[in-house]
């Protein structure tokens, strides 16, 4: 088995039932990515509700006030993320007939839109093979292949980016980008590695070497 095939069985199997997991619309995600940024799961999925129902669509939110849209942000923090969005989906309306693009490259010029994001939206919403690497995913991609690399660093971003394209599933790159997030949130996990519970176990180098505790490298700064 490959991979891609361990970790969709698993996470068709284990993965978190999430408000943004149930509908696959490209504002919808986007919203949801920009809210996770910088703030836990369990924190947003209520946040996510109330803006969804207040703001269902790029036309519903681009016709808001600034003052109205923070209102709605209230609690989260991190306040520009909200005030991106608004300027994102303006932008959504004015240059693409209210449609979030679908191409990754397209997408990160939306602000507050960085590399992850944009990967994270076009493999979710529609199912571009692309990487959406962030910490969560330099990890377990560090110990899957003891990369022993500084994780800092871009050149070691740019390998894990390079690895994700060779093992990311054609048929369903979102689910294999989710379902990494879950793995890293609930079984690769930055301190004692749940190793006995993962899919993955028999591919992982740093599992098979034990030096599961040592990965990611960090260089301090
Ligand atoms: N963190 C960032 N994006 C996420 C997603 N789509 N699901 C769960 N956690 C996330």
């Amino acid at each position: 088995m490959t991979l891609a095939t361990q970790l969709l069985a698993w996470y068709y199997k284990n993965g978190r039932d999430l408000p943004w997991r149930r509908d696959k619309d490209a504002y919808k995600i986007w919203v949801s990515e920009i809210m996770l940024q910088q703030t836990r799961v369990e924190a947003v999925r209520d946040y996510y509700t109330r803006w969804l129902d207040r703001f269902p669509t790029p036309a519903a939110l681009a016709q808001a006030s600034e003052q109205e849209v923070l209102t709605y942000w209230q609690g989260l923090g991190y306040y520009s993320r909200a005030r991106h969005l608004l300027a994102g989906v303006r932008e959504v309306c004015a240059e693409y007939g209210g449609r979030v693009p679908d191409n990754p490259a397209l997408i990160q010029r939306l602000p507050g839109v960085g590399e992850y994001t944009a990967g994270a939206i076009a493999s979710i919403a529609y199912n571009q093979v692309a990487p959406a690497v962030d910490g969560n995913v330099l990890r377990i991609f560090s110990r899957l292949f003891c990369l022993e690399e500084d994780i800092a660093k871009t050149a070691t971003k740019r390998a894990v980016e390079r690895l994700v394209m060779q093992h990311i599933s054609r048929q369903c790159p979102g689910d294999f980008n989710q379902a990494l997030m879950d793995l890293g949130a609930m079984i690769c996990i930055p301190r004692r590695p749940r190793c006995p519970l993962c899919p993955l176990a028999d591919l992982c180098e740093a599992y098979r070497r034990e030096v599961q505790d040592m990965l990611p490298v960090r260089a301090p700064k």
